[in-house]
């Protein structure tokens, strides 16, 4: 029998070019709940309404009072964990290449990585709808306390998170360097995701296509368990810090 993390550690230590695909579950020990997840944290708040965009359209204070009362604190407050700084270590030894990321929290530039491709954008930047100036959430943060919805400093206009709402379309230029980082990646390593939403299911099939290894590090069952290489069930915040110690 191989241990599984055994064989992961030497695919890590065998790969040139990593490509590290995140979700949602590697945020979650920096207390950054999910959307569906357990907690019950936002059941006041449905993300069919504040995530939707014709929602947001028709009635942008459902969203502006989530971010005031929920989001805001929960990610001004998040600091990347063991999972995140593992993956920006390994970028610094040269071992990978990218990190693409279906998460908004912008944790994995806070942790030191450089070159992260967001799938969903950023909740941190915060963007005027009618004349394109941007402001950081601290700042709407503090408007929204005293303005609901909250209105561009400059021109008056509508503010929106830079985040990808249900019923937009996924950022282009993201979406590209996603396919190309793992096309030509030798090691797809897949970090707190369970794969079902795309474009996240297509890029382990893709990895597979072009020769690359692909590893899963899920604390459950993902969607694509049977095509990885190898399947390390348990929290990314133990375990990758565990991969990095075989890649010298
Ligand atoms: N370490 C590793 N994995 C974990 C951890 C952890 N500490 N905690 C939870 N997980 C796993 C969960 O078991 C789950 O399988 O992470 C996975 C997270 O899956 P999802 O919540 O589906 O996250 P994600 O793949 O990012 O998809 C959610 O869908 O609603 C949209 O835009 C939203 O980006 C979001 C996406
Ligand atoms: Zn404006």
């Amino acid at each position: 029998m191989h241990d599984p993390l055994d064989l992961a550690r030497r695919l890590v230590a065998a790969a040139a070019r990593i490509t590290a695909f995140t979700g949602a579950g590697i945020s979650a020990e920096s207390g950054i709940p999910t959307y569906r997840g357990a907690g019950g944290l936002w059941r006041e708040y449905d993300p069919a309404k504040f995530a939707d965009i014709d929602y947001f359209r028709e009635d942008p204070s459902y969203y502006w009072r989530f971010f005031r009362d929920v989001r805001y604190r929960i990610v001004a407050e998040a600091r990347p964990n063991a999972g995140h700084l593992a993956l920006a270590e390994l970028e610094r030894r040269g071992k990978l290449e990218a990190i693409v990321t279906q998460n908004i929290d912008g944790l994995h530039q806070a942790a030191g990585s450089r070159r992260v491709y967001e799938l969903h954008g950023n909740t941190r930047a915060i963007d005027c709808l009618d004349c394109g100036a941007t402001y950081d959430f601290a700042a709407v943060h503090e408007q929204v306390r005293t303005e609901l919805p909250p209105r561009c400093r400059a021109c008056g206009g509508r503010l929106k998170p830079r985040v990808v709402f249900f019923g937009e379309s996924l950022p282009e230029r993201a979406l590209k360097a996603a396919t190309a980082v793992t096309a030509s990646c030798d090691l797809l390593l897949v970090v707190g995701s369970t794969l079902q939403v795309h474009p996240a299911a297509s890029l382990p099939p893709l990895a597979k296509q072009v020769g690359a290894r692909v590893v899963i590090v899920n604390v459950g069952p993902t969607a694509m368990d049977d095509l990885a290489d190898a399947f390390l069930e348990g929290p990314a915040g133990t375990i990758l810090p565990q991969l990095l110690e075989a890649a010298g």
